[in-house]
């Protein structure tokens, strides 16, 4: 259903933003330029500048933490989901968004910042995660809405990442994005159902909708001009599709679901703009947005703190598998001496 991303062509012009001034080795610089606008691959054995990997460990440490702390909204429910179906579903999805942040952090390692360097951004509360992760799900239907728009802006966001030049971080993609598709579809499926239940199930939908459509525009990062790392982050092909296409992509494809769906998506001046060939969509509240980026949105607080017992929670775990690797280790010298 979002798919159409990859057919879409890089936003015009991206590769004549001005290179940044370097003082890395020219020739190496220029190789790695060439590459990029032949729209090669850069593994992690290639040489990179520095800039370019600190954008990298920049932005997937924002994706991998938003992957990690997006599974605590959705678990909150695991335990009252309305049917064992349901149950099994959800249970499926969060482990999925688990192994989504493994994934990015493996992408992370391959280019030198370890999985204990992300984690302590992450519990310290210096690294950035996904905003729309800061709201609470008060009702059923928020797990459907999740599935629905959370997801479905995710993968809006993320299938042009599939085509990102540094090649581990787009090869997870192609599995995220997969795995993600299934997730947007379930959570349209949870809503078409509820929607054809009781007025109460329908007044549901509609609530969790209101409350979480503007912060679904907003997952999609602040506008264009406003973006500090954008016109880099296209020039080396790291990002294909800017935060605002992203944004007008996910809302006319959402607006015909919604009537599909039977809900009213909160926003008088939503309207098809003929001369555009796009919806037209009312003011995001910014401030908020930022508000919550910087850690004082309803639930940010909250978020972290589960986040960090269930790291400290698990450290038994994690002890009792150095212990059973350093028992191996030293049953195999024995047996080689
Ligand atoms: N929430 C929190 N922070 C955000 C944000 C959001 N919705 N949108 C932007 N920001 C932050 C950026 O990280 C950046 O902060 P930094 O400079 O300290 O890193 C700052 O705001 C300025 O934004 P820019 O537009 O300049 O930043 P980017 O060029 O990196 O673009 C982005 C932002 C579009 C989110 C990009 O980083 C991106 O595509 N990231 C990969 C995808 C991702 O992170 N997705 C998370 C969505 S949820 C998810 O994946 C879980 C799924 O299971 C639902």
């Amino acid at each position: 259903m979002y798919t159409q991303s990859f057919s879409v062509p890089d936003n015009a012009g991206q590769k004549n933003v001005a290179a940044v001034p370097s003082t890395e080795n020219p020739e190496l610089m220029a190789a790695f330029d060439a590459r990029i606008d032949a729209d090669g691959r850069i593994e992690p054995q290639d040489w990179m500048p520095d800039a370019y990997r600190k954008t990298l460990v920049r932005q997937i440490s924002q994706h991998a933490h938003s992957e990690i702390v997006g599974m605590l909204p959705e678990g909150n429910w695991i335990s009252r989901a309305p049917s064992l179906k349901r149950k099994a579903i959800l249970i499926a999805k969060v482990q999925d968004e688990g192994g989504h942040g493994l994934y990015l952090y493996s992408a992370a390692e391959t280019l030198g910042t370890s999985r204990d360097q992300m984690l302590e951004g992450l519990h310290s509360g210096k690294a950035k995660y996904s905003s729309i992760f800061n709201y609470p799900t008060l009702n059923w239907a928020d797990v459907g809405v999740i599935g629905w728009l959370v997801d479905g802006a995710a993968i809006m966001n993320q299938i042009p990442l599939c085509r990102c030049s540094y090649g581990p971080y787009s090869r997870a993609m192609v599995r995220v994005c997969k795995e993600e598709s299934f997730h947007q579809r379930q959570g349209y499926e949870a809503l078409l159902v509820m929607m054809q239940g009781t007025e109460a199930q329908r007044a549901m939908v509609q609530d969790a909708v209101n409350r979480l459509w503007w912060k679904c525009l907003a997952m999609f990062g602040p506008p264009d001009a406003d973006s500090p790392n954008s016109a880099q982050g296209m020039r080396w092909g790291i990002k294909r599709i800017s935060n605002d296409e992203l944004r007008q992509k996910f809302v006319d494809a959402t607006v015909p679901q919604a009537k599909v769906l039977g809900v009213t998506l909160p926003d008088p001046d939503l309207k098809w703009n003929e001369a555009r060939q796009h919806y037209d969509y009312g003011q995001i509240d910014w401030q908020e947005f930022w508000n919550t980026v910087e850690g004082n949105g309803p639930c940010n607080k909250e978020r972290l703190a589960t986040r960090v017992k269930a790291h400290n929670d698990g450290q038994w775990v994690r002890d009792a598998a150095l212990a059973y690797t350093r028992k191996q280790q030293q049953r195999a010298q024995k047996e080689a001496a």
